[in-house]
């Protein structure tokens, strides 16, 4: 069968016949796979900046964002059945039992460094035609969902963030889990970026009832704008607005939800966090070397201002759930807007075009069957 594969010694991806793979275990399923979403982490991995083949192979097949189809289950199989829409997990937990997280299914967590992902690290990804997994790692979505279900696991990413800042926030005396408080108690969000992990961030927060801006490089009016306006968010550009008139717009900003990769407008974004604020980096920044900043200031304002900064990656179980639940509302709310966040579908001999080009827009999708 058909797969997109990168050869990192060689430096070089292309199109390979890759084993079709067979049900080998009771809980095996196996997937027709329908579509593969391509972000960042792809084009950072076929620039050979990230990413390894799994063990014994020269070459990795990429995809880690999908969506497929049930065709077969392993005798023991209850949680999916054939004709079943499936977005599966990526990350696959590490051998070692002194792990804190992977033996309870947290690998999102894992203490140790040697989980595997799909289409990342040490395992092949989904962007192929077949693909043979465990039920434990599949997530049923609504047939409904069908057009638009590609975006999953991108939006899991999100979902996972804020089920951490309800945790995070439970500090404040206040906050009741899951509820933005009342004006001026924790419900004013910034997102950085307006990419597609940017736009989905800010329609799960603008969703939750935060009320929510997104400050990213161009001045509108565009379609990004537009977009970003139809879902009840405010798109403030970089270009036209300092961080200062930033904070003025918004009040005291409670969260900012980083979506860039960018170290030095993420980290002069938190000047301007707000009081009891959470700062949260999802981006991985290529290393470009130190950059100035006003240090002092940053960690006087963490202090004086009580905030938090985490990090998050990856997503478990729960995040898929949500995310797949969430998907739903924003389809029933904002059609438009999500079906707008995918803005080409390309065939899979197209794939490499799409990873190794400019091919612009916002997420871009390999259609496989
Ligand atoms: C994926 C995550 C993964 C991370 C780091 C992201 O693009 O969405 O699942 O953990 O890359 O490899
Ligand atoms: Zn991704």
């Amino acid at each position: 069968m058909k797969a997109l594969a990168v050869f990192p010694a060689q430096r070089a991806v292309r199109l390979v016949a890759h084993p079709e793979p067979a049900i080998t275990t009771p809980t095996g399923v196996k997937l027709r796979i329908l579509e593969i979403g391509i972000c960042g982490t792809d084009r950072e991995i076929v620039g050979f900046q990230y990413g390894t083949p799994p063990p014994g192979s020269e070459y990795l097949v990429l995809g880690h964002e999908s969506l497929g189809e049930v065709i077969e289950v392993g005798t023991a199989v209850t949680r999916v059945k054939p004709g079943d829409l499936v977005v599966t997990m990526v990350r696959r937990p590490c051998p070692h039992a002194e792990c804190l997280a992977c033996p309870v299914d947290r690998q999102d967590f894992c203490s140790t460094g040697d989980f595997t992902e799909r289409g990342i690290k040490g395992a092949h990804g989904f962007c192929t035609q077949f693909v043979v997994d465990d039920e434990k790692y599949m997530n049923v979505v609504p047939r409904q969902l069908r057009e638009v279900a590609v975006l999953t696991e991108p939006l899991t990413i999100a979902e996972k963030a804020i089920t951490q800042v309800w945790q995070v926030q439970q500090r404040l005396p206040w906050i009741a889990p899951g509820k933005p408080g009342p004006k001026g108690r924790f419900h004013r969000a910034v997102v950085l970026g307006a990419g597609p992990v940017g736009l989905l961030g800010a329609m799960a927060l603008s969703n939750a009832g935060f009320e929510t801006t997104v400050y990213s490089r161009t001045s509108g009016p565009h379609d990004k704008a537009r977009l970003v306006e139809s879902f009840g968010a405010r798109y403030v550009a970089v270009e036209t607005t300092t961080l200062e008139q930033l904070a003025e717009k918004v009040g005291n900003i409670d969260l900012v939800y980083e979506a860039t990769g960018a170290a030095q407008l993420s980290f002069e974004t938190m000047e301007v966090l707000g009081t009891n604020g959470v700062f949260i980096f999802t981006g991985v920044p290529g290393r470009r070397g130190p950059i100035e900043l006003d240090a002092d200031l940053i960690m006087r304002n963490l202090v004086l201002g009580n905030q938090v900064v985490f990090g998050t990656v990856n997503a478990n179980r729960d995040a898929f759930e949500a995310a797949i639940r969430d998907l739903g509302t924003f389809m029933g709310r904002w059609p438009e807007a999500v079906r707008g966040l995918i803005t080409g579908r390309y065939p899979i001999q197209k794939a490499t075009d799409v990873l190794l080009g400019e091919p612009g827009g916002i997420k871009n999708v390999i259609a496989i069957s």
